[in-house]
């Protein structure tokens, strides 16, 4: 049988399996979920079962990882799949149309929190598997290792460290990132880096009347206004001293392929109903991935809800991060951000809670070559080498405890919209994706 073949027969078990696998509502920030965890992780052990893996739970810190392997063909390269199982919060009153975690079919699109980021690639590649075995045959070596923490505090590394011997490869192939535009495939070749951190003014110990107390007390809404306002000024520079004392000059090869990337500003403006920081093309996506980023993700306490109630807030919260680039350190970059906000204001409580390394992939590889090829072929689409703007930290672990190439193989529409109430994966997407991997497997068995 031929793969395209086997996808056609099997469409509608496919769409009901991942249907379930989206139905566990895998928060892990928050513990409330930690059984919805437990259940997903038992459902994706039977998913690995099914295509014939030797299954294992893998222990860390945090929310357990889990881990697979066929390696029936001694002599054939390994390929280590990373993914997660693990989505962004998401609640129905935040903009869904429909209930989050139930697959929402509309114009050609699925929408869903994880569709895309990670559940939907990760169980494309599960079923690329599958389908392989049923057709020429899976002739290399492979392991899966998918956690359940990337989106919060990853604790991954050190996991990752401690088995380095089981997770033994050839190469790592991720399926966590999405395309340029709607023309064009990316292959990103590098990840930025972060500094992920909450603040918290703390003003009385209540809140207090703001008329008999306003003037005598300060209030901690200012004060952590203050703060953020100097953490980068209206020229998008970052005040932080020695923020950008080790960024990495783009070089000037670097700079003439962003010229020759296509991107269609009016059109980005419009899909993302904002302006875009600046109209030339070449700085938009220097800024976007070969520059480091300051961002406050959300802002909270004192009083929102209907008509008027005068107060002098008892605290002020926000969460934010930065995006690192070669060559920042995060721990350094850490420090000079924790101490700068206690210049600013010695009273302030920083908890920085996340950390990843910045990255960038060595392209010259057969493993990405072969993977440009294959996108090409099966989605009749050009392919192109840029930065990535996000973070995966995982990759940047597997990379130094591996020492192999990572082929950041994405499947996902550009407007995929992840993290947001609009996350989506085309449903062209998904099928050709699965594909396009079978295919690329089959490759790297030949
Ligand atoms: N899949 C994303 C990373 C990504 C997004 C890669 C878009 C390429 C294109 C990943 O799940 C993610 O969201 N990572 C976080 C990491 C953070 C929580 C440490 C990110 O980038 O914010
Ligand atoms: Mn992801
Ligand atoms: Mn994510």
């Amino acid at each position: 049988m031929q793969i395209e073949e086997y996808l056609n027969k099997n469409k509608k078990v496919f769409f009901e399996e991942l249907n379930k696998f989206i139905s566990f509502k895998t928060i892990s920030t928050d513990s409330c979920y930690s059984e919805e965890m437990k259940k997903c992780q038992e459902y994706l052990v039977g998913l690995l079962q099914g295509v014939g893996a030797e299954t294992s739970i893998l222990e860390t810190k945090g929310i357990s990882a889990v881990f697979g392997e066929i390696c029936s063909h001694k002599e054939a390269p390994t390929i280590l799949f990373y993914g997660h199982y693990d989505v962004q919060p998401a609640h129905k009153e935040e903009g869904w149309e429909k209930d989050p975690f139930e697959v929402n079919s509309k114009n050609g699109k699925w929408h869903a929190r994880g569709i895309a980021d990670d559940k939907g690639p990760v169980f494309a590649f599960i079923k690329a598997v599958e389908t392989l075995q049923n057709t020429s045959g899976l002739k290399l070596n492979t392991k899966f290792l998918i956690e359940g923490e990337e989106e919060g505090k990853s604790n991954l590394g050190d996991c990752i460290k401690e088995n380095a011997s089981r997770l033994k490869c050839d190469c790592v192939l991720v399926c966590d990132t999405e395309w340029l535009n709607e023309e064009t495939i990316a292959i990103p070749c590098g990840l930025r880096g972060i500094v992920y951190a909450y603040i918290r003014v703390n003003g009385p110990n209540v809140d207090l009347h703001s008329g008999t107390f306003g003037g005598m007390v300060k209030n901690p809404h200012l004060e952590l206004a203050r703060i953020l306002v100097n953490l980068k000024n209206e020229k998008e520079k970052i005040l932080i001293p020695g923020f950008y004392d080790s960024v990495k000059k783009i070089s000037a090869k670097e700079k003439k392929l962003l010229e020759l990337v296509p991107l269609n500003i009016q059109h980005l403006e419009k899909e993302v109903g904002t302006k875009l920081t600046s109209q030339d093309k070449v700085e938009l996506l220097i800024k976007r991935s070969v520059l480091p980023t300051f961002e406050i993700h959300g802002i909270t306490g004192g009083y929102l809800g209907p008509g008027g109630k005068t107060i002098i807030p008892a605290y002020a919260e926000a969460k934010v991060s930065m995006r690192l680039v070669p060559d920042q350190n995060p721990e350094k970059i850490r420090d000079l951000f924790v101490s700068y906000i206690k210049e600013l204001n010695p009273e302030a409580i920083v908890v920085v809670d996340g950390l990843a390394e910045p990255f960038l992939v060595d392209i010259n590889n057969p493993y990405i070559e072969k993977a440009a090829k294959i996108l090409e072929q099966t989605f009749g689409k050009k392919t192109v080498f840029l930065r990535e703007g996000a973070s995966i930290p995982a990759v940047v672990d597997l990379n130094k405890e591996l020492k192999v190439p990572v082929v950041l193989f994405g499947i996902n529409n550009h407007d995929c919209d992840i993290h947001s109430p609009r996350e989506n994966l085309n449903e062209l997407n998904f099928y050709k994706g699965i594909e396009a991997l079978a295919k690329y497997l089959e490759e790297l068995g030949k």
